[in-house]
């Protein structure tokens, strides 16, 4: 059922979490899907639900800093300096686990994931639990990421007691996240953070490799069922479009094109700002996923800041086929 976040409902929410159930909830960046990290059962029922293979570990989200020296065995001074600068907000940082952090919450890696939200919800919901919280994006494994709470009770809706409304989320797209040996920062997901504030923090370049990923970066992922490609510009786009029924094409921001009647129009922003293309992104996918069209065309965005996040959400959404 969908509830109002309200205070009242928020703690009502944290008895779930208590007492080992699952809870959606709202953060700055999508809707996670949320149990006791620290409780084996609680956080298998998350990959029930979600579908999710146990191998793809968990992000654990945290109220107080005080719980990395309880999460984690190292707390590096680049560590300090990426928390100092974003926390809270959408850093995932991955640490060496402590004992208390069951295997089943890493997918059975030696380390943790965890971040602080930057939402007064999530993080009320953590405190009022008393332990941090284990919450993956709160969507069907695979499938676009939910950023309202309309979005989380139609992929989920029977299999969690409560889900938390909190609006439409502010990023519209997950946390980056990192990992630092040797001084050095390597970023395993590109996410909400751009890369650009991270190595002006750290003052060197982090390191964006194929070969050092987390695993649960599958090849597609974020993906509507419906075929998804994308363009760079629209002559190359505009006589493919004859060759299907029913089509929807996006762009970054608004146009002035003329089109054939098969084709729904769309934009992402009205004067192509990249963190509002990010905010609509999963919104707009999802909502032309359900209209059952033959092919959705989306524009291609600059690969700097956020828009290197965009592609990648856009190219692992087009490798559904
Ligand atoms: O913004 C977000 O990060 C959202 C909200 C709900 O916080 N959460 C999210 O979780 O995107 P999820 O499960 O969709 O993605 C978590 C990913 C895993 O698939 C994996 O790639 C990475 O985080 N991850 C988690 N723990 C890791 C670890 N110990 N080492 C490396 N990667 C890890
Ligand atoms: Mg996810």
């Amino acid at each position: 059922m969908i509830l109002l976040a309200s205070e009242e409902n928020i703690k009502r929410a944290s008895e779930v979490i208590r007492n080992g159930g699952v809870v959606a909830f709202p953060t700055e960046t999508v809707y996670g899907l949320g149990a006791d990290a620290l409780n084996k059962d609680a956080v298998i029922k998350i990959f029930e639900i979600k579908e999710r293979p146990l191998f793809d570990p968990l992000i654990v989200h945290i109220d107080e800093i005080k719980w990395i020296e309880k999460l984690t065995i190292e707390f590096n001074e680049i560590a300090k300096k990426l928390v100092e600068a974003f926390w809270p907000g959408p850093l995932t940082i991955v640490f060496k686990k402590s004992d208390i952090v069951p295997y089943i919450t890493t997918g059975g890696l030696n380390t943790v994931a965890i971040r602080m939200p930057d939402n007064e919800i999530a993080l009320k919901l953590i405190r009022y639990s008393q332990t941090p919280i284990a919450a993956p994006s709160a969507n069907k494994f695979g499938y676009i990421s939910p950023t309202s709470a309309r979005m989380v009770y139609e992929q989920l809706n029977d299999k969690v007691d409560i889900i938390l409304d909190g609006g439409k989320t502010r990023y519209g797209i997950e946390s980056t996240i990192v990992y630092i040996e040797n001084e050095d920062v390597y970023i395993l997901r590109l996410g909400a953070i751009e890369i650009e504030k991270i190595e002006s923090v750290i003052n060197k370049k982090v390191i964006i490799s194929e070969k050092v990923k987390s695993p649960g970066q599958f090849k597609f992922h974020y993906a509507p069922y419906t075929r998804l490609i994308i363009f760079n510009s629209f002559d190359e786009v505009e006589n493919k479009l004859k060759n299907y029924k029913k089509v929807v094409l996006i762009s970054i921001k608004r146009e002035n094109l003329k089109l054939p009647d098969n084709v729904i129009y769309d934009f992402f922003s009205e004067n192509g700002d990249l963190r509002e293309v990010a905010k609509n992104l999963f919104e707009k996918l999802y909502y032309y996923d359900k209209m059952n069209v033959d092919i959705i065309f989306v524009q291609a965005v600059k690969e700097e800041g956020i828009g290197r996040a965009i592609m990648d959400r856009l190219r692992k959404a087009q490798n559904r086929y």
